[in-house]
């Protein structure tokens, strides 16, 4: 597992190599800092009067020594203010535009002006560079130092500040950002994603016209639930999946985000990503220094497909827990049972995770609670002790169980949340985000605990601390969190209200940290009731997330395509549940575009579907080395298109999978024209075979013939699909 949050500490690791500083004024000169990936650089520039400026952001140059020129040929207009292209835009001085950071000094003023004073780069592997820039106010004792992480290999950078206060006394921070990124392009072409539940990452794209377009939430908790902080711009045009210039987005951050995509009035666009400042002006005591969250962002020239390949190859290698490792089939009973549930029935689904052939069996909500038992959703959550009822003999007994039926055991839990009618609720009131005088009001019957305070962070450590005490073998932890927060107040926290938004989520991470340090392999899902929160900050601690409770294969179709811009197949927990018409053999093969798991009721399914999940989980098994590792390529779009088609690719290019689904039935519909392949060595020979067909079909596809990888990029292939044949994985093995 690899260090979690590591990003706070890096300000103390920088080196002493590479150090340019610039003393007074009379020494003023211009400084060129460009921070490179292998195709992409951002050229930082010092002006003549310490100004430190955005120059260029695009493609790199071959030759280092020209980043020098190109200021020069940056026709920014009248830009009056001389602060449109700031690497950290301030409030209250000569900048008209929004700012990256806005601050109220110790004395009540609210002007804040920073001045370069210096810069280092240090290389921390082959792959990974930090350059730091440090910011003065020559007037206040205030330093900001910008931190720009670039991973060469897969051109992504991730960005944040660290905002010291050297002044005599607090000051506060109304707005505190963690990148100020400056882009030129003819037009700017956004997508963002919005959504509410069971309807994530619905897509919308636009141009961006002048003034500001705000991405953001307030929500505290859940906070993906309308919209996550992921977009992509597209520069000139809109990009498509293998042309044109994109650049992807996203704040590592599991709370409030706000993302202000200006375009100013010279017609480029300014970016300003980080917590959300909306009531969350943040005091900041004298000596003390607030590190924000990293802001990441990845650019490619060659469309959609080569920007989410990188994205995703970084998430793997540097940023989700276990990235590299492998991931869990399993069989969970949410859908098949809900609260519903008693020993003897879960040991049958016992033996049913067993019979199918997956790893494990998930036990999901209903399991806990005895005064105000979890038979439903409206008591329970905070009491997590075994319902006596349910499970007479305890977890640890059904965990037993499992192992010697052969299957490991995951189980459900929602720490961060109390029910009104619990034992946790009246027990410590104080523990709970509610306003005093106000009538409490709900979000799905429940509350949220106030993480900010840290007696409460060690009651959700200890949730899952004693479930491991308890039940070592206990294989799994799916970690829910359903409600949004209400009538924010911390009763902790007292007078400093203002900090709650933030501190809940340092909370939070806190809590994650002790676990990851405790438990550093055991695998968790991040789930908010669907996909409601899903960003990079928690998913160092998580190593899939649940993208929606709508798991219709239609609908997931489009929604695991929106996702998998931003994030890895092997992050992605797909479920074959009863929700869709569609027959199994559509449903599973949409799930195993991911991580494979059911929520169906095995014993209920007819002898040919049962064979069929079987053989599709042994099938499966053979190809999620490729799924989880390999290159995703999408081939068919079914926004634009009747068959979606999507392609998994081994690095060495000698082994592949295709996805292929039917989208749309009407008039007979079908892949009309060939699907062409990519991602293959053109010189290679390949197979195609056609694998999880359902009991007494055939395939149309001959998997004894061999095809040049230039055939099928150039000509393609027929995946035979139509209104008679709605599904297809089709297995491409390199032939010797
Ligand atoms: C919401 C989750 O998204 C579901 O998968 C399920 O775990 C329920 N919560 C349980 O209450």
């Amino acid at each position: 597992m690899k260090r979690f949050y590591a990003y706070k500490k890096v300000a103390l690791m920088l080196s002493a190599a590479c150090i340019f500083s610039l003393g007074g004024a009379a020494n003023a000169q211009v400084i060129t800092i460009p921070v490179e990936t292998a195709h992409h650089v951002v050229v930082l520039q010092v002006d003549g009067e310490k100004n430190l400026k955005t120059v260029y952001f695009g493609k790199k140059l071959a030759d280092t020594k020209e980043y020098g020129e190109v200021a020069a040929l940056q026709k920014i207009g009248t830009d009056y203010s001389g602060q449109l292209n700031s690497a950290y835009t301030t409030a209250g001085s000569r900048n008209l535009a929004e700012p990256a950071i806005a601050v109220t000094h110790a004395d009540g003023n609210m002007g804040l002006h920073l001045e370069y004073v210096s810069h280092k780069v240090t290389k921390e592997s082959a792959d990974v560079s930090l350059t730091t820039v440090i910011l003065k106010d020559p007037v206040y004792n205030l330093e900001v130092a910008l931190h720009y992480k670039t991973y060469f290999n897969q051109d992504v950078v991730e960005q944040w500040s660290t905002i010291k206060n050297f002044e005599k006394g607090s000051i506060i921070l109304q707005k505190f950002a963690s990148a100020n990124l400056y882009l030129q392009a003819k037009s700017f072409w956004l997508r963002q994603y919005h959504g509410d539940w069971a309807k994530e990452m619905q897509p919308e794209e636009q141009q961006l016209t002048h003034g500001i377009k705000v991405l953001d939430s307030k929500l505290g908790t859940r906070a993906n639930l309308f919209q996550p902080s992921c977009f992509m711009v597209s520069l000139d045009k809109p990009a498509t999946e293998d042309e044109g210039t994109v650049m992807y987005g996203s704040l590592e951050w599991s709370g409030n985000f706000r993302v202000d995509l200006e375009v100013d009035p010279q017609d480029n666009l300014r970016i300003i990503a980080g917590i959300n400042n909306y009531a969350s002006p943040y005091v900041l005591k004298a000596g003390d220094e607030l590190n924000t969250p990293p802001f990441l962002y990845t650019i490619s020239d060659k469309g959609k497909g080569d920007a989410s390949r990188k994205l995703q190859r970084w998430a793997r290698e540097y940023k989700l827990a276990d990235g590299k490792g492998t991931r869990l089939t399993l069989l969970n009973n949410w859908e098949a049972t809900g609260f519903d549930f008693n020993e003897s029935k879960l040991k049958g689904l016992l033996k049913d995770t067993k019979a199918l052939g997956v790893d494990m069996f998930l036990l999901d909500d209903g399991w806990f609670a005895n005064k105000f038992p979890r038979d439903d959703d409206h008591a329970g959550l905070g009491d997590w002790q075994e319902n006596r009822k349910k499970l007479p003999n305890g977890l640890g007994s059904l965990v037993k169980e499992s192992t010697n039926t052969g299957v490991k055991f995951g189980i459900w839990i929602e720490p961060e949340m109390v029910n009104p009618k619990s034992g946790l609720y009246s027990k410590h009131p104080d523990w709970v985000v509610k306003q005093a005088g106000r009538p409490e009001y709900y979000f799905r019957n429940q509350l949220v605990l106030d993480l900010a305070n840290p007696k409460v962070q060690d009651f959700v450590f200890g949730v899952v601390d004693s479930l491991f005490i308890k039940s070592p073998d206990l294989a799994y932890i799916k970690w829910d969190c359903n409600a949004v927060i209400y009538n924010a107040y911390s009763a902790y926290l007292k007078k400093s209200q203002s900090q709650f938004y933030v501190d809940y989520v340092r909370g939070l991470y806190q809590v994650l940290k002790r676990i990851r340090d405790k438990y550093p392999t055991v695998p968790m899902m991040l789930c908010s009731g669907g996909g409601g929160r899903v960003d990079y900050g928690a998913l160092q601690a998580f190593t899939e997330f649940w993208p929606s409770d709508n798991t219709d294969p239609l609908e997931r179709i489009f929604m695991q395509w929106e996702y998998s811009y931003f994030y890895p197949a092997m992050a992605t927990a797909n479920h074959v549940t009863d929700w869709g018409k569609q027959p199994l053999k559509f449903r599973v093969d949409v799930a195993m575009m991911g991580r494979l798991g059911f929520d169906i009721v095995i014993s209920k399914l007819s002898a040919n579907d049962l064979t069929f999940a079987k053989d599709a989980v042994k099938a499966y098994d053979r190809l999620k080395p490729i799924i989880f590792q390999g290159d995703q390529y999408r081939l068919s779009d079914p926004v634009t298109e009747s068959v979606a088609a999507v392609m998994y690719v081994d690095t060495t290019k000698t082994s592949g999978v295709i996805f292929n689904y039917l989208v749309n039935n009407r008039y007979g519909q079908g892949n009309r024209l060939p699907i062409k392949l990519k991602g293959l060595d053109a010189a290679k020979r390949y197979s195609l075979k056609e694998v999880n067909l359902y009991p007494g079909t055939s395939s149309s596809i001959d998997g004894s013939k061999a095809y040049s990888g230039d055939f099928l990029m150039t000509a393609g292939f027929d995946p035979g699909i139509n209104t008679g044949k709605t599904s297809a994985v089709i297995q491409v093995t390199e032939v010797k």
